[in-house]
């Protein structure tokens, strides 16, 4: 894939399928900025970072100058309790982070996706999860905020497609990055994942950024208000 004159923004390119999508990306040529609170490892001289936390509303998000091809949030929770204990503040900080912060970031960048829209098309990459197509016990509200977060791509896919902005998803199941690493901390924790899953092992971030520099690219111009499982078959199988 070329990906030579493009330009794409990942939020939460230092770790995980972030990181991921920043070294597939680089790797096809693009210029690709990356804001997260802590420095990627990744060297390129393709790559541009910015210290960011999504979160933290004193700062304003970095100025985006000319057009930008595409964009994939990718900072996500695993919040998981019993519903009796998954307080509100569980629910908010979900919302917060999944919904809340993709919003800020597309509004902000709207304007230079819209020019990359009108010259020959943008696209944008939101993450949900597994556990919104399937109920999953104690996912109640990362569920609810990724539920909110496929409702978001759906919409903006309509509201956009007329300016040649696409919007998709990908739903994971567990794959093995940071955010996962509390859930396959050991051999038993491990196997017990993999054994859940028709494909019997979990995901690696590599294959599940794939999918991602795809449907960001132009090779997908076709895709869009999609929610796409990378699930090992969790969502379609039993
Ligand atoms: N891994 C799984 O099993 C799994 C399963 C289902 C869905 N997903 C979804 O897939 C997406 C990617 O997951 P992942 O496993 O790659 O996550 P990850 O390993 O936690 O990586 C998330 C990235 O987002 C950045 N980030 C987090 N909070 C941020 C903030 N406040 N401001 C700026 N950047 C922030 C992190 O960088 P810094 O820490 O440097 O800021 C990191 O680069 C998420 O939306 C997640 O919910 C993952």
């Amino acid at each position: 894939m070329n990906l030579k004159d493009k330009t794409y923004l990942v939020v939460g390119g230092s770790h995980g399928i972030g990181a991921e999508l920043v070294t597939q990306l680089t790797e096809a040529g693009a210029e690709v900025i990356c804001w997260s609170r802590t420095e990627p490892e990744n060297t390129s001289s393709k790559l541009r970072y910015s210290q960011v936390d999504i979160l933290d509303h004193n700062n304003d998000l970095p100025t985006i100058e000319g057009k930008l091809h595409g964009l994939a949030y990718c900072p996500g929770s695993i919040n998981l309790g019993s519903f009796p204990r998954l307080k509100l503040e569980a629910f908010e900080q979900d919302l917060e982070l999944n919904l809340l912060g993709a919003v800020r970031v597309l509004q902000h960048c709207i304007k230079a996706l819209s020019a990359a829209g009108a010259d020959g098309g943008a696209s944008v990459l939101l993450f949900s999860t597994v556990a919104v197509r399937v109920g999953l016990p104690f996912h109640a509200s990362i569920a609810a905020a990724k539920g909110a977060v496929e409702g978001l791509v759906r919409s903006l896919a309509a509201e956009y497609a007329p300016k040649n902005i696409r919007f998709n998803a990908i739903a994971p199941s567990l794959t093995d990055t940071p955010l996962a690493a509390g859930l396959l901390a050991d051999d038993k924790k491990r196997e017990a994942s993999a054994e859940r899953h028709p494909l019997k092992r979990v995901g690696n971030p590599k294959e599940t950024a794939s999918t991602g520099v795809h449907l960001l690219s132009p090779n997908a111009a076709w895709i869009t208000g999609q929610v796409i499982a990378i699930d090992g078959g969790m969502s379609a199988l039993r």
